[in-house]
């Protein structure tokens, strides 16, 4: 009997608690007995956290929107060659810290006309979509304070400021809209324990 694993991403606006949810479902899977393969984009495997450097790290206007928009894809293409599908072909739970959804929202916003760009090179070289998508909701204010209270070098997203968080939350909210058989909108806005709970329930349904 073959059985395909779960493939679940997380996202949200900077300090939502993406990267803390995703590695608290992943250490409460594995509890459970679960093969889970945590993972995270832009990156996830050797190549695509390759380019994630080149995308992430130095001058912000080394690359234009197209361009950059190319090296989102070319590294979501790698990872999922590599990374993503050989392990939900193994029947391993997925989890992904970001996944396409982020980079409609961040390209999309930068520029209005980008969108259409990115679903295209969706569908012509990624052509697959999360089972469950994990959008942690919260006030916008909040998290730009839990993301600037980070230290890091990928500074570059991190930078937009409120006016941006707010069109963000706002944007992920529409997707979530629009695909409402694959979003769980859960509220981040609470106890990391809480969000936990909230965020294992809506995987369990
Ligand atoms: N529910 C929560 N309440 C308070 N602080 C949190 C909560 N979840 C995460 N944090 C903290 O906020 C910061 C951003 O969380 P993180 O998981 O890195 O967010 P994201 O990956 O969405 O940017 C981190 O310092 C983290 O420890
Ligand atoms: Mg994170």
């Amino acid at each position: 009997m073959t059985r395909t694993g779960r493939f679940i991403s997380f996202e949200g606006i900077d300090g939502s608690g993406k990267s803390t949810q995703a590695r608290l479902l992943a250490e409460t899977l594995r509890a459970q007995g679960v093969e889970v393969v945590l993972t995270r984009e832009p990156g996830g495997s050797p190549g695509a956290e390759d380019i994630r450097r080149l995308v992430l790290e130095g001058d912000p206007d080394r690359w234009s929107a197209e361009t950059e928009i190319l090296l989102f894809t070319a590294a979501r293409r790698d990872h999922m060659e590599r990374t993503v599908l050989p392990a939900l072909a193994a029947g391993k739970t997925v989890i992904c810290d970001r996944f396409a959804d982020s980079t409609r929202m961040y390209q999309g916003l930068s520029r209005g006309d980008l969108r259409a760009l990115v679903d295209q090179l969706h569908d012509l070289m990624i052509g697959r979509e999360p089972d469950l998508t994990v959008l942690i909701d919260m006030d916008p204010d909040t998290g730009l304070a839990r993301a600037l209270g980070r230290q890091g070098t990928e500074e570059r997203f991190e930078t937009f400021g409120a006016d941006l968080q707010r069109q963000m939350r706002d944007g992920f909210l529409a997707l979530a809209a629009d695909n409402p058989a694959r979003f769980r909108v859960i509220d981040g806005d609470q106890a990391p324990d809480a969000v936990a709970a909230d965020v294992l329930a809506a995987v369990s349904a």
